[in-house]
């Protein structure tokens, strides 16, 4: 397939590639959008035809649902039925952003949306070119992070050009994405709101709004089948291995060398102020707080190349706020915990 690349960077020259990116979505053709958190590889979701592209250009299992975008809170009656009280709220606070709900599905969207289940999942992206390609095709648009199947998630679109050229029709270029990490997916179907994947919107933040908010048990338990199905993969796999290690500075340099030693050619990543503390055959700070951590995270595994690095060293932080979620993406992506 002929992959388009629009910069959409400015907004004189943004208008005309949006409509041909609409033009495109509504002939059932796969294209790629920037978000606030990552890129999107978006298709018509009322389509099984164009959402079965969706999962052929990026190699995605077929058991692992899709994320419908809509542009508006009204449109969220039109795919899901008994919204509980509580979304309300939770709508109101946090439309258009990084949230993303699981609602009982009406069976407007095709079926390989939701994968066959009878749940479907719904957000409203904070991003003007998302919101501007939403409201000129007029159609809900499934959309996983458009990156490869196992790699990280794109926050750039370069990210997408160097996974999908070819497999899709076209990607809007509108440079880095900010939140950085993927959206927070809420299972809405019972009594109070549940975490299944911590993301942009944090857990203090929803609880502010709704009161105590829990977490699937499986997200800290590898026995326990999750509810989300994306989380029982191996997601954010670097191409070479990485191992997470907790503690000083003075230590993490001890794993270096001891590593070096062994004849290992050693990547870190840490925040800056840990970086200016140690020496390696190659450094990448991620930033010194954790939303410029988030930011940085994706773009920073996808830099270090087996041809020149043998081991990704990473840092730990606290998991709290935004770092639940560097947190669960970093532990998904490590071969070693330390
Ligand atoms: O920030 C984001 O959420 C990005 C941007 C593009 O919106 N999208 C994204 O999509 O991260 P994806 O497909 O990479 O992750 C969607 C997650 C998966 O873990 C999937 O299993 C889960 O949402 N999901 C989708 N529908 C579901 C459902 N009905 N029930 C439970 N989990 C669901
Ligand atoms: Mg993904």
């Amino acid at each position: 397939m002929q992959t388009k690349r629009w910069n959409v960077t400015n907004e004189s020259s943004s208008k005309a590639a949006i409509i041909e990116a609409a033009v495109l979505l509504k002939e059932g053709l796969p294209v790629a959008f920037p978000t606030e958190t990552v890129y999107g590889l978006g298709a018509d979701a009322t389509s099984y035809n164009a959402v079965a592209k969706i999962f052929t250009a990026k190699g995605r299992p077929q058991d692992n649902p899709l994320i419908v975008h809509i542009a508006e809170i009204k449109q969220l009656d039109e795919f899901a039925v008994h919204i509980p009280s509580y979304v309300l709220p939770l709508l109101r606070a946090f439309s258009p952003g990084p949230l993303t709900y699981i609602l009982p599905s009406n069976g407007k969207c095709a079926t390989n949306v939701t994968a066959g289940l009878d749940t479907i999942a719904i957000r409203i992206p904070n991003h003007p070119i998302a919101l501007q390609l939403l409201q000129a095709v007029q159609l809900p648009i499934a959309a996983p992070s458009a990156n490869l199947s196992g790699k990280p998630s794109p926050t750039t679109g370069a990210h997408v050009w160097n996974d999908l050229y070819g497999k899709i029709a076209g990607v809007l270029d509108g440079g880095a994405t900010g939140v950085g990490v993927e959206s927070t997916v809420i299972d809405c179907t019972g009594d109070s709101p549940v975490i299944l994947r911590p993301g942009g919107v944090t857990k203090e933040q929803l609880e502010k709004v709704v009161g105590p908010v829990k977490t699937d048990p499986a997200l800290n338990n590898e026995n326990k089948k999750p509810k989300s199905p994306g989380m029982k993969y191996k997601h954010y796999a670097p191409e070479i291995p990485l191992w997470l290690v907790t503690g000083s500075a003075s230590h993490m340099q001890k794993v270096i060398r001891q590593e070096q030693d062994n004849g290992k050619r050693i990547g870190v990543l840490a925040s800056t102020k840990t970086i200016a503390q140690l020496e390696a055959d190659q450094l990448k700070p991620l930033g010194d707080n954790p939303q410029k951590i988030a930011a940085t995270l994706y773009d920073a595994l996808r830099a270090y190349k087996k041809e020149s690095i043998d081991l990704i060293i990473c840092e730990t932080f606290p998991e709290t706020g935004i770092g639940q979620a560097i947190m669960n993406r970093l532990k998904k992506a490590a071969t070693r915990i330390l």
